[in-house]
């Protein structure tokens, strides 16, 4: 393939912006972005850069699906095209839009154990200063990485943009245990990042829109500390062959997480992804362990695994 130069801009014949065969739809703050990076390990894979958010926001989605498509990379035929918008999976009206462009899309569910997942939330909220409750509606407009949308990987030896965490840290006024827990001693359940990790409550809808076996759920806890594992479960379930072989990833001790060997070179994610969690007091995440133990039940059922979350 010779690449055509046009005024500003190179395009490859045989390649086409196509709208995604497969959707990373939540839940945020589980890996979303890791799993898409790891995935794009993958010749066959090519991503969306940012979060395109084109089913949960009306003003996107009445834009209708040549604006979505336009969205998308260049793809050779034969690849997958996938994005990640983790707010997909909590919106209301999102799946039977999804089913409404392509029925048979294959959809990856990225979940996590539900209390570290409600801490990783409320850091991430903290970071932007946020530590008090806010309705829903303003809660998910919240971006999933709070420095760039596109660009959430860095090269190792690269300064990173310096973020305003810290500073905004020290504004904080509630801490997770007194947001998550009343006064009196019960479970706040409407606490936003509390409510978001009852996975059943949100899943429940997908399932009435699509059959289960379009959906695979991706463990995030092992995505962390094996995710090798992980990519093999998504290769079969996208019909595509084993090509992420061990050597893509490598451990790097500072950052405490895996790294990814692509051609191009080595790359980590960047610091707002593997945050370091605040101390969570023991008997408060053992009230919630408790607490999420008939929730993730109801999860299990649904999806017909157990995922053996402690309770
Ligand atoms: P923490 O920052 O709380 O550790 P998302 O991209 O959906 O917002 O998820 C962010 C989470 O991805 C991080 O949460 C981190 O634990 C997890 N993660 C998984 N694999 C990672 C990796 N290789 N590098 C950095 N973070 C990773």
């Amino acid at each position: 393939n010779h690449p055509m130069i046009f005024p500003n801009r190179v395009h490859f014949p045989k390649t086409s912006r196509r709208l995604p065969q497969s959707l990373i739809i939540g839940v945020r703050k589980c890996g979303t972005r890791a799993l898409l990076e790891m995935l794009y390990l993958h010749p066959s894979i090519q991503k969306a850069g940012g979060e395109v958010h084109f089913f949960d926001r009306d003003e996107n989605y009445l834009k209708g699906l040549d604006w979505y498509r336009k969205k998308m990379p260049h793809s050779f035929r034969g690849q997958i095209t996938i994005e990640k918008s983790p707010s997909y999976f909590v919106s209301p009206e999102v799946p039977e839009r999804v089913r409404a462009m392509n029925a048979t899309i294959k959809l990856l569910l990225i979940v996590r154990e539900p209390v570290t997942r409600a801490i990783s939330d409320f850091t991430q909220l903290r970071s932007h200063g946020i530590t008090t409750m806010l309705p829903p509606s303003s809660f998910d407009q919240i971006p999933d990485s709070s420095i760039a949308k596109t660009d959430e990987i860095y090269f190792p030896g690269t300064t990173q943009a310096s973020g305003t965490s810290a500073n905004l840290a020290s504004l904080s006024s509630k801490t997770f245990e007194e947001l998550a827990i009343f006064p009196n001693g019960t479970v706040n359940e409407s606490y936003r990042p509390l409510t978001i990790s009852m996975y059943h409550l949100y899943l429940h809808r997908w399932l009435e829109v699509f059959p289960r076996e379009q959906l695979l759920v991706v463990n995030g806890d092992r995505l962390i500390d094996d995710p090798l594992s992980q990519m093999k479960k998504i290769e079969n379930f996208l019909g595509i062959d084993h090509r992420i072989t061990r050597n893509h990833f490598y451990f790097n001790e500072t950052k405490g997480f895996y790294c990814l060997r692509y051609d191009s070179g080595d790359r980590c994610l960047r610091e707002t992804k593997g945050r370091k969690h605040p101390h969570v007091d023991p008997l408060v995440i053992s009230k919630l362990r408790k607490f999420f133990a008939e929730h993730n039940q109801r999860f299990y059922e649904l999806v017909g695994e157990d995922l053996g979350w402690p309770e």
